[in-house]
């Protein structure tokens, strides 16, 4: 059963639709948003060698020229130097900018093709056929492309929305467990987040979901797409409740840049020990209750996701390196501390000119050195 959630952006609505056998049926989705039938296609290597052939055998038995374009796999390839590369076979196959390319891959893929469309010929539209969970749920509904620079992730970006997002559950099958779980940390950070009921029965089906079974995995998808969905027609540039997709991501982004952003600890990871860690500090606060604490970290724990700094390689880390790197997500305004934090299950907030001090002592319990 094909699934169907809008993207409610005034004057340009999206579908994102979810289901097994929409890479077979590509043509027959895309064929209406093209002007012509040509079509280029992006992936990197992994998932061209995976399921490259198919989505562009469906392409064009449905008549459509799709020209593939391969990219190493790698978060490196979200580069000045990919993108570059990227746009030159995009401009060697004599892409016009009433054409339309296709993501198809992970959050690198998406975020530097969605780029490189924001961008080539002034801009032209493209489409999210996403290959992993993280993707799936997360980076390929909402607009948001970018590339890192080495002074950091996502720095150079634009918000480009797809014209029309495929999420085949049946592409999941081949994804590496450890991909899986990455992308389960970004699942239970939407039922932590805003929707409590979500929150339960992830606590009930983490087994289901993770073992990628059929109905478990097509509810968690599309639970997460529909609130994605809802806060990003509400709030597409981020000037407010967007924000709170960050839960977890401020705390995580900071131990990702100590642990130098690579395959020691994976976002997802650092996403799902940032929650738990967002969840601890609200409790110390007051603002959520103890036991709420104790419950996000025991469903975190359950995807087999980290949830203490101990648990993360290159540990003991010291308070003010923390910090300093939480200055430095995007997120901070004006040098001040911008944090997710929660008051419950569901209930998360956007905290701003959050004080450092309380945060440097809990970060000290937590084991960082002082
Ligand atoms: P990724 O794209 O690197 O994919 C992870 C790995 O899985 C890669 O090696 C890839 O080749 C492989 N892979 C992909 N699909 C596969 C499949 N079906 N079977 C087997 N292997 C497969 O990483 P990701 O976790 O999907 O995305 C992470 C990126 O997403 C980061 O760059 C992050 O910044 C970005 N992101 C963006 C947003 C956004 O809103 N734009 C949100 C969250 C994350
Ligand atoms: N991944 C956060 C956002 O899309 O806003």
């Amino acid at each position: 059963m094909i699934q169907t959630v809008t993207v409610a952006l005034e004057g340009r609505p999206y579908a994102v639709m979810i289901g097994r056998g929409l890479i077979e049926d590509a043509a027959r989705h895309v064929t209406p948003l093209l002007k012509r039938p040509v079509t280029t296609v992006v992936m990197d290597r992994t998932v061209a060698e995976l399921h490259g052939e198919r989505l562009l055998a469906a392409l064009r038995q449905g008549g459509i020229a799709a020209h593939p374009v391969i990219v190493p796999p790698g978060e490196a390839t979200k580069s000045f130097e990919g993108l570059a590369d990227l746009c030159d076979q995009l401009l060697g196959l004599g892409l016009e900018r009433s054409d339309r390319i296709i993501a198809f891959g992970g959050g690198v893929v998406g975020d530097l093709a969605g780029f490189a469309a924001s961008i080539f010929k002034r801009g032209i539209d493209f489409i999210q056929i996403p290959t992993t969970l993280l993707a799936q749920v997360d980076s390929s509904v909402g607009g948001k492309t970018a590339i890192d620079t080495p002074r950091g992730k996502n720095l150079i970006g634009a918000f480009h929305q797809p014209r029309l997002v495929l999420a085949d559950l049946a592409v999941l099958d081949t994804l590496p467990d450890r991909e899986m779980v990455c992308g389960y940390a970004e699942v239970i950070k939407y039922g932590l987040l805003g929707d409590a009921a979500f929150f339960e029965g992830l606590e009930a089906n983490v087994g289901r979901v993770l073992g990628r079974e059929d109905a478990a995995l097509a509810w968690a998808v599309r639970r997460c797409v529909e609130m994605k969905a809802q806060i990003v027609g509400e709030d597409e540039r981020e000037g407010g409740r967007r924000a709170l997709l960050n839960l977890g991501h401020t705390f995580g982004h900071a131990v990702e840049a100590l642990t130098g952003f690579g395959e020691a600890l994976k976002h997802g990871e650092a996403v799902g020990l940032g929650c738990a860690q967002a969840f601890r500090f609200s409790a110390r606060l007051d603002l959520c209750s103890g036991q709420d604490a104790v419950r996000a970290e025991r469903a975190i724990q359950a995807a087999g996701l980290p949830t203490r700094l101990s648990a993360i390689a290159g540990h003991p880390f010291r308070a003010d390196d923390l910090i300093a790197a939480m200055a430095q997500d995007k997120k901070a305004e004006g040098g001040a501390l911008t944090l997710v934090l929660t008051r419950g299950m569901g209930e998360a907030f956007v905290a701003r000119g959050v004080d450092p001090a309380p945060l440097r002592r809990f970060l000290i319990d937590e084991g960082a050195l002082p």
